[in-house]
């Protein structure tokens, strides 16, 4: 996870650079409901599996020592109850539809304590509305969609209580960022160390990661950030770039200039507050396959949509 969301000291200094809006979207795959339910499963075992092994790591004297108290505590039990209870509602509802569930795979979260383990556990719960979010489109049955927007709402209210734990806005703008299952599977395909072979293969693809190298506090509207990919990207001299911040709407494209290597520097452009998501891609317009460089990175933008409004 260490990619996906460290947040080192370098600061680049802030300086304004132009945004575009466009609406062309990524494009949606032809999946099935069976597929969506898997990709759904394979989320929730993920999640599942984290809290389980965090509060086996984690005692309730090792919340208090960092501040949390004997609720708080209590009331991530439940939130480990409600992961564990949507692995038992999709495995039923996938050998209902006569597929085989996806099983438990085993994972590397990189939790080392309290507080990582409970910024992992905020960045799960976001990723996880914008999955379903994402999904909800096309999923063709009713009852499929009506079961996992129970889901999301749950996944939402988690994710407003760890926010507010973390000292961060719970509820930070009006809208949460819709992502296609491709750019959920390359947020959570650090943490798959491995599968059982059982599993099959969901069809979904995962991009090189992107992350921040912006340190959080600096990260707000209109700041220049640095997201950085891990290997270097083949550039000709003078090519452009941009960064596409992912919204219900379509995304925001911002110019990204390549500095060197696998870095970029862009800008937060203005309506984004909270855990959002940036892609670079070759096109401006474009979140395409064909087109998408490396991404999407997570990053928290400080403030809420609110304050500026
Ligand atoms: C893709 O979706 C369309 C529209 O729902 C459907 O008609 C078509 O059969 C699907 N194709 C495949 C390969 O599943
Ligand atoms: C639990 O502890 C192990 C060993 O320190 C660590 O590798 C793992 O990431 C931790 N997981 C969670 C969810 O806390
Ligand atoms: C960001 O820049 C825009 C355009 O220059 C400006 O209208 C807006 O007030 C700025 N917002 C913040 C929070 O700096």
């Amino acid at each position: 996870m260490k990619v996906l969301f460290a947040a080192s000291a370098l600061l680049a200094t802030c300086s304004a650079l132009p945004t575009k809006r466009a609406t062309e979207a990524a494009s949606t795959p032809n999946i099935t409901d069976v597929d969506i339910l898997q990709y759904a499963l394979t989320l929730e075992h993920l999640e599942d599996k984290f809290y389980r092994e965090g509060l086996a790591n984690f005692t309730l004297e090792d919340f208090k020592k960092a501040g949390y108290n004997e609720v708080f505590y209590k009331n991530l039990k439940e939130v480990s109850y409600d992961e564990t209870t949507h692995v038992s509602f999709l495995t039923q509802a996938l050998t209902a539809a006569n597929a085989t569930p996806v099983a438990e795979c085993t994972y590397a979260f990189g939790v080392t304590d309290v507080k990582s383990f409970l910024a992992t556990a905020s960045i799960l719960e976001g990723v996880g509305v914008s999955a379903y979010l994402g999904a909800a489109a096309s999923i063709m049955e009713k009852l499929y969609l009506t079961a996992a927007g129970s889901i999301l709402t749950v996944e939402a209210r988690h994710s407003s209580y760890l926010r507010k734990a973390n000292k961060q806005s719970p509820f930070p703008q009006p809208f949460d960022a819709p992502l296609t299952l491709d750019q959920v599977y390359t947020l959570a395909a650090p943490f798959i160390v491995s599968c059982p072979a059982s599993n099959g293969m969901l069809p979904v693809k995962a991009f090189p990661a992107l992350s921040v190298s912006t340190a959080a506090d600096c990260i707000a509207t209109n700041k220049t950030i640095t997201l950085q990919t891990k290997e270097p990207v083949a550039a000709a001299y003078n090519e452009k770039f941009y960064a596409a911040w992912i919204a219900v709407t379509g995304p925001t494209f911002v110019e990204a200039k390549f500095e060197n290597g696998n870095k970029f520097s862009t800008m937060v452009p203005v309506g984004f507050h909270g855990q959002s998501y940036v892609v670079i891609t070759k096109k401006e317009g474009s979140v395409t396959d064909d087109d998408v460089v490396a991404g999407p990175a997570i990053v928290e933008v400080q403030g809420a949509n609110g304050e500026s409004a």
